[in-house]
């Protein structure tokens, strides 16, 4: 077979652009070319602060969300990390592999533990020994992700150099597949990355009707465009216009900034209806898929199984290859 595609998602609430541009977008399109892989991984988002009740919708909203992006069942495997235990288990042989040192170099673990002090809990630490288990599990060619996640790639690599070394060439590295944009900024702080755990007023949701992208957009960060350099938040814009809107009309705003005569309202007032716009088959997709948990859930089990045909496979070789097998 030839090898396949993995990539995950947490499960903690709506998608927005940053998640679209950066990953899921590249995934509806990479899946005609390989055999992909998607899991909601709901182990990973135990790490956040969260309330028990919203979690397991949570998560079937997640399927949705990507069902409604094009992710098609027919092409793709689409599951949940959680039903899954050979996920954890290989977390765990790896974690024995994994040098304390590696994962306090984690960005992500010393950003998280900086805005949760009060639940830096040693999942979050080990996440990155989770994370490596559910890509090497499937022993993917590619896994698609934003710039943020760059870093867990590298050590997920690590821990399969250690792992080959130690019982023998079991893992090819693996090769982070990005898109053209894959640091979407925050509107209202544009040098960090746009995320949902900032606030909602930071983010553009892939669900927002028009009205309300406007009102975000309106209160973007840009600036004066008479300096001629351009800032993090106008470059921001542009990089959503050039998804979003077709050459000329960047051209057109490109020449206004040059010139230092761009209305930055018409733009964002342009941009809000070209983002609702190109949305729009996702939000219908989605109201129906809400009417038919039946398929949904349907979806959920034959992605489960598939996965573990696999998943199982490569936990039992492991499990030879350590000793473990008596
Ligand atoms: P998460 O919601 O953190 O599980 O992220 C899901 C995927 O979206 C990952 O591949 C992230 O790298 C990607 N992603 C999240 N935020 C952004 C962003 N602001 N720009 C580009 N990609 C992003
Ligand atoms: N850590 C990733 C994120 O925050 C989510 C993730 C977990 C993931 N397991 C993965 C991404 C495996 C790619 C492959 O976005």
């Amino acid at each position: 077979m030839e090898q396949p595609i993995l990539s995950g998602i947490q499960p903690t609430g709506k998608l927005h652009i940053g998640n679209y541009l950066g990953a899921v977008s590249n995934w509806v399109k990479l899946q005609d070319q390989y055999d992909c892989f998607f899991t909601i991984v709901d182990m990973h988002s135990l790490t956040a602060d969260y309330k028990p009740a919203e979690k397991s919708q949570q998560i079937l909203s997640t399927v949705i969300d990507l069902l409604a992006s094009g992710i098609d069942p027919e092409k793709s495997t689409l599951f949940i990390q959680s039903q899954l235990p050979e996920h954890a288990e290989l977390a765990w042989y790896f974690a024995t592999l994994t040098p304390i040192a590696f994962l306090e170099r984690m960005t992500q673990y010393k950003d998280k533990s900086a805005r949760q002090k009060e639940n830096i809990n040693a999942g979050l630490f080990i996440y990155p020994a989770l994370q490596a288990a559910d890509i090497l599990l499937y022993k993917p060619y590619g896994v698609p992700v934003g710039e943020d996640q760059l870093q867990h790639l590298e050590l997920t690599n690590d821990i399969a150099r250690k792992f080959n070394a130690r019982f023998g060439k079991t893992f090819e590295l693996i090769k982070p597949l990005l898109t053209k944009t894959p640091r979407i900024m925050s509107l209202l702080d544009p040098s960090k990355k746009m995320s949902k755990s900032l606030g909602d007023q930071h983010v553009i949701n892939m669900s927002d009707e028009v009205k309300v992208i406007e009102k975000k957009l309106s209160r973007a960060v840009t600036d004066t465009g008479k300096s001629g350099q351009m800032s993090a938040g106008t470059k921001n814009l542009f990089t959503l216009l050039e998804n979003f809107s077709t050459p000329d009309e960047v051209s057109f705003y490109r020449e206004a900034f040059r010139a230092g005569n761009i209305k930055y309202s018409d733009l964002k007032g342009n941009l809000a209806k070209l983002i609702a716009h190109h949305f729009a088959p996702y939000r219908k997709k989605r109201a129906e898929l809400e009417k038919n948990p039946d398929y949904v859930m349907q979806v959920i089990a034959t992605g489960r199984e598939k996965a573990r045909a696999i998943a199982s496979q490569t936990l039992q070789e492991v499990k030879t290859k350590m000793g473990l097998v008596i």
